[in-house]
């Protein structure tokens, strides 16, 4: 009974007599657990009881579908096998509980022959595990790239927008609600790679395997490269990226310039979209937003719904749970980042005389790395003297283990100053 769980009482009353007519049938809830029950809260609970210990919920003979809106994976995971075991379907929105033990909950699942839906998980109130599981189930996937994370994009608009500060709008994010718990799940990038996981398994038919997703947050993220980015036609999103190629899979979160005319880079403020390419329907574009009461309890309900109906179904004639059937997921394994393929965004700071641009190119040349454009700044006065001048590259398409050996070459140079600030960049065109 947290600001979700209010939501979700709210819309669940407000539209009540809409979902019954939708479900079949009339939805209650019945029975609830919250920390302080004496506390505030933005519904009413008249007809609720409500508990402080969860398992009494769990464990309520007269419940049929449990809503686990607690987030974190230790006390939700274990009252959600605890639902499970006692044949109750759930509905949760806690992304890192199915992206760490998805593959344990839906195998119990299964077997219990009850439903476990998460389409809150991901991307808040956008119907996107829907729209994968079940609007494109005539595609093959070819990749996706999201912004799903609200607080980072929130962050990068603010900075891009207003010059703000990292740490200023960081604390806005939080009081307006939009930020995880700890904080440093939104900006370090785990958030949304609990998300993207997800995402990709039911794009690609593959187990969950967060553990092997490449993760990197916007903290490094300068107001320095958002200017640069725009003066050469790009935004700086933090993207989550999968992509299937014949090796395998890509699984990354990681600030990303992306071409400012593509409409996903024109998504600002805390608002999610995910761009999907499939093979016959070519790229989809899901808009919407990622966090807050209402919108995450539109998911959630819907959920609801979808398990209202499926309460009269056989348990083989369901939608899977990672969209494929559970025995028919493929082990196409997780590519390493090194063996991963974009284009990438180089600022490095150096000496400004000749020969110092010809080195750094000689470098790239070597390694067959070619560049799509440059960009060189005049030296910044600052009070202690002459800083180095700013060089900016933009390559093309290269290996990412590739890019690194020539990176640490281009560090290593005696005229090159500290280090090598590197983004990918996406074109996210329709190939
Ligand atoms: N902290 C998350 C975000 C909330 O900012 O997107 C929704 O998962």
């Amino acid at each position: 009974m947290g600001t979700v769980g209010g939501g979700t009482v709210n819309v669940l009353k407000r539209n009540a007599e809409e979902i019954a007519r939708r479900a079949g049938r009339g939805i209650q809830i019945t029975h609830a657990a919250a920390r302080d029950i004496n506390k505030a809260r933005i519904c009413d609970t008249t007809d609720i009881t409500l508990t402080t210990n969860p398992r009494d919920v769990v464990n309520d003979p007269d419940v049929q579908i449990i809503v686990e809106l607690i987030g974190g994976d230790t006390l939700a995971r274990e009252l959600v096998l605890m639902a499970i075991g006692n044949g109750k379907h759930v509905v949760t929105a806690n992304k890192a509980l199915i992206a760490k033990h998805g593959n344990e909950i839906f195998a119990a699942a299964q077997k219990q022959g009850v439903v476990v839906a998460f389409e809150a998980a991901v991307a808040g109130g956008i119907p996107i595990i829907k729209a994968l599981r079940e609007g494109l189930a005539g595609n093959r996937v070819e990749w996706l790239a999201g912004i799903i994370n609200g607080t980072g994009n929130f962050i990068l608009t603010e900075m891009r927008d207003n010059g703000s500060d990292f740490g200023d709008v960081l604390a806005e994010a939080q009081r307006l609600g939009y930020a995880e718990a700890d904080p440093t799940f939104d900006v370090e990038g785990i958030d949304a790679a609990h998300k993207l996981t997800i995402l990709a398994s039911i794009a690609f038919g593959i187990p969950l395997q967060f553990e092997a997703c490449y993760t990197e947050g916007i903290t490094k993220i300068t107001r320095e490269d958002v200017v640069y980015a725009e003066e050469l036609g790009y935004r700086i999103k933090h993207l989550g990226v999968a992509r299937r190629t014949d090796a395998g899979v890509e699984l990354r979160v990681h600030p990303t310039l992306i071409p400012e005319r593509r409409l996903i880079a024109n998504v600002d403020g805390v608002m999610n979209a995910v761009l999907v390419k499939g093979d016959a329907v070519g790229p989809t574009l899901y808009y919407g937003a990622g966090a807050g009461a209402d919108p995450t309890a539109s998911a959630v309900v819907a959920d609801v719904v979808d398990v209202v109906r499926t309460l009269t179904s056989d348990p083989e004639n369901r939608v899977p749970h990672l969209a494929f059937q559970a025995d028919a997921l493929s082990d196409l394994p997780i590519l390493p980042m090194d063996a991963v393929e974009t284009a990438y965004y180089v600022r490095l700071r150096c000496e400004d005389k000749p020969g110092v641009l010809a080195n750094v190119a000689s470098i790239l040349g070597d390694s067959d790395i070619s560049i799509e454009a440059l960009l060189q700044k005049e030296p910044q006065k600052e009070p202690a003297g002459d800083a180095p001048a700013t060089i900016i590259l933009l390559t093309h398409c290269v290996n990412e283990g590739k890019m690194n050996a020539a990176i640490a070459a281009i560090e290593a140079l005696d005229t090159v100053t500290g280090e090598v600030t590197r983004i990918r960049l996406e074109h996210l065109d329709a190939d």
